[in-house]
């Protein structure tokens, strides 16, 4: 008998996988519509809102921050906007829960605001670096207290001016936080990213009528443009699918399909590493809502081989690698999946390097750790105890691995896939044709 602890579920092996999904609303581009429909002149809707806790938290700061949300219908959001530099005052702490988005997006946006606002989070949040934002806001006027460079950060918000900012790593949080506070400026703001990272502020930014310049890395923004409220769809998370498509890609004869799922380039380099490991992978854009390519994504099984993700490809696929090192456990053993230049991957949710390699090991696969990277060596999955360390992609990419093990697995702390993917153990059941585990 399987002893279960609370906020466990339990993952049988799967002797298929087919069908097809449609999932979550993207995390990233959610967030994004929220907050730009909290600054936008007049009310916009936003369909497919993701239904996880981060952007959940993202909608209580905004209300707690004066503006006027609504469930639609649809499971839908209204926001009626305040206009750029509106929000009002909050009458206590923000809480971002587990959310670095939202901590960090909304510091860039509360530095324009002539108001004090303290954000924090969870314990998680709490040890995760802000320099990176405190820094640029810093030179651009404001003044930001924290717990030593961590969360909770005291956001003293002024009349800010343009900078010309050059990050020292690739995140598109920092490079947000730096446009969103550089809309709400005096002049003009200019940030030049060390590697590219997903683009979704700057495509929305233009699809609330704002308009920014892109010239290869640099990316610059006009302060004092206005932005218009509109109506919005949020397509599926990529980031989410990819469990899916490596449950398809790592299982004998497995195949799914994605239905409306977001397809921006900024985000499909983990689709070429599916494809390089082996399995057949196909990608249709049906369409482009406000400058998101919109489609579908078919991955089929076939024989797979040891695959490498080199240093340059991290940034483009930083919240795929927990999924990918389950797809490198799952393949035939004696291959070997690495992954190197990662070391931001210490800084996430958890540290995924070290709680990867422990659960992954937990599993049967042999991992060798590294300080900006690891390698798995695949080896028969056995199935085991496995502790999510409060990580939604780790609970999610543990379930996937678990899939091919030998006997059931019981995942600790399986209730975080909440944070982004609500209802993930329910599609795994019905994806395998096996009960529900929670
Ligand atoms: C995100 C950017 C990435 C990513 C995170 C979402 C975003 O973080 O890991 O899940 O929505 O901008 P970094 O900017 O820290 O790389």
């Amino acid at each position: 008998m399987l002893r279960v602890p609370a906020e466990a579920a339990i993952v049988r092996p799967a002797a298929r996988v087919s069908g097809s999904v449609r999932v979550p609303g993207d995390k990233s581009i959610s967030h994004r519509y929220a907050l730009m429909a909290a600054l936008a002149d007049g009310s916009s809707t936003i369909r497919g809102y993701s239904s996880g806790a981060d952007c959940a938290a993202t909608l209580k700061c905004l209300d707690a921050l004066g503006v006027a949300i609504r469930r639609t219908p649809d499971a839908g959001v209204a926001i009626d906007g305040r206009g750029v530099r509106g929000l009002a005052a909050p009458a206590t702490t923000l809480d971002a829960a587990n959310s670095g988005t939202t901590l960090r997006l909304l510091a860039g946006v509360l530095a324009a605001h002539p108001f004090s606002t303290c954000i924090g989070g969870d314990t998680s949040l709490e040890r995760r670096p802000m320099r990176r934002v405190i820094e640029p806001l810093t030179l651009m006027g404001a003044r930001v207290d924290s717990a030593n460079g961590r969360p909770p950060l005291t956001v003293h918000g002024t009349s800010l001016r343009g900078i010309v900012h050059q990050p020292a790593v690739p995140s598109a949080q920092v490079k947000s936080a730096v446009l969103l506070a550089g809309l709400q400026a005096e002049g003009r703001t200019a940030v030049i990213e060390p590697a590219p990272t997903r683009d979704h502020t700057e495509r929305a930014l233009e699809a609330f009528g704002a308009h920014v310049e892109r010239n290869g890395e640099q990316v610059t923004i006009q302060g004092g443009q206005r932005l218009r409220g509109r109506d919005l769809h949020v397509p599926g998370d990529l980031s989410g699918a990819v469990f899916w498509l490596v449950l398809a890609a790592g299982t004998s004869s497995g195949e799914v399909e994605i239905t409306d799922v977001g397809l921006n380039p900024s985000r499909t380099a983990v689709l070429d590493v599916i494809r390089r490991a082996g399995a057949r992978v196909s990608t249709t854009v049906e369409r482009e809502e406000a400058g998101e390519p919109i489609g579908t994504v078919r991955v089929a099984h076939r024989e797979l081989s040891g695959f490498s993700i080199e240093p340059g490809e991290v940034p483009a696929l930083i919240d795929e690698i927990p999924a990918l090192a389950a797809l490198g456990a799952m393949m035939q053993p004696g291959s070997r999946m690495c992954v190197r230049g990662a070391a931001e991957l210490r800084v996430k949710e958890s540290d995924r390097i070290t709680a990867l390699a422990k659960g992954l090991r937990a599993l049967g696969a042999d991992v060798v750790e590294f300080s900006d990277g690891f390698d798995v060596h695949a080896r028969p999955i056995t199935g085991g105890t496995v502790d999510a360390a409060d990580d939604h992609r780790l609970a999610m990419a543990f379930a996937i691995a678990a899939t091919a093990g030998a006997a059931p697995t019981v995942i600790t702390g399986a209730g975080a896939v909440d944070v982004s993917y609500p209802g993930f153990f329910g599609e795994l059941a019905r994806l395998t044709g096996s009960g529900d585990p929670r």
